[in-house]
């Protein structure tokens, strides 16, 4: 059977699937197979290994005649067509879990660093604009004792929330359901969105990219925030409208945002965002802790190589 891989892996990773499969793998280290490519190995792939730069849309879907079984590298699979996959007969596969740590350390280090201007302080030094220790020079937001709100109370979220604790953090949160675990062992209250909005110093934002959460966050939602509200994205950039971002941010309607994800990806430095001082950014990388990037490639392999012989996969996507 025939496994195509759109991203360059660890020998170690890929070495036990090579002895049992014809493997074909993109090599450029960060980079995406090319879409003509990908769309070629696709016809005669029995499996497939992707992550979320790749586009698993109907188009790639069709020509995938053989196909049995789609691994994600990732916990989200917004980009894969998931409803014609399963018309299809292709099981999908994903990394929950596994992740959740590293991507809740990443988001309160944004959180962090947006509130305390940590990326302006080294970049201050790096322009030589370092001219005294001055009363009101680079002051940014308290975080210990603050209100944070969680949209989204998922494994990520109570990650979060963990940390806020440690914080002495307030912790708020908006969910599709009530999170037992959050309320019981963190104290978190369940809000309705528009009271948390109204409510939090820090809006982090971790809903899942559905149809229903497509630009969530709009310049109604801005609106609602305080002006000295810090907002902070590490979910999927389809969850906000980036133009009503940028407008509350370049009036002052809110104090500053930390970004980990955009719509589309990757931004160029002329992406008006970029310009903006009160703005944290960093490229899509929540997840990127060596120990944690080796699990979830591991975990994937694991759901690749049970597709491909019939197994119930270790996490499936199940919609
Ligand atoms: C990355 O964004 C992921 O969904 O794992
Ligand atoms: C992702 O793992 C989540 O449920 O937050």
């Amino acid at each position: 059977m025939k496994i195509v891989i759109t991203c360059k892996l660890p020998h170690e990773v890929i070495e036990p699937l090579q002895a049992k499969y014809d493997v074909v793998m993109w090599e450029k280290e960060g980079e995406p197979m090319e879409r003509a490519r990908l769309l070629h190995e696709i016809e005669e792939a029995h499996g497939l290994f992707t992550n979320v730069a790749d586009q698993i849309d109907a188009e790639l879907l069709e020509k995938a005649t053989n196909l049995k079984v789609i691994s994600t590298m990732a916990v989200g699979f917004d980009n894969i067509d998931v409803e014609t996959a399963k018309q299809k007969g292709i099981v999908i596969g994903h990394t929950p879990g596994v992740l959740t740590e590293a991507t809740a350390d990443l988001t309160f280090a944004l959180l962090m660093a947006t509130g305390r201007r940590i990326v302006e302080g080294m970049d201050v030094l790096r322009q030589d604009e370092w001219k005294s220790w001055a009363p009101f020079f680079l002051t940014g937001q308290e975080i210990y004792g603050k209100t944070i709100g969680i949209i989204g109370m998922g494994r990520i979220g109570l990650g979060v929330a963990r940390r806020a604790k440690g914080f002495s953090m307030n912790i708020l949160y908006h969910n599709r359901s009530h999170n037992k675990e959050a309320e019981e062992t963190l104290g978190a209250t369940y809000c309705k969105l528009d009271d948390l909005l109204t409510q939090a110093d820090y809006v982090v934002l971790l809903a899942p990219s559905t149809k229903d959460t497509y630009k969530m966050m709009g310049k109604e939602q801005f609106a609602k925030m305080k002006n000295s509200a810090i907002f902070i994205n590490t979910s999927r950039g389809t969850n906000v409208d980036e133009e009503a971002l940028y407008h509350a941010l370049e009036a002052g309607d809110i104090y500053a945002a930390g970004l980990d994800v955009f719509d589309p990806e990757p931004i160029s430095s002329s992406h008006p965002l970029l310009r903006l001082r009160n703005v944290t950014a960093l490229p899509h990388i929540g997840s990127a802790a060596i120990e944690t990037r080796l699990e979830m490639a591991r975990l994937a392999c694991e759901n690749l190589v049970n597709g491909l012989e019939d197994k119930p996969l270790v996490h499936e996507v199940k919609a």
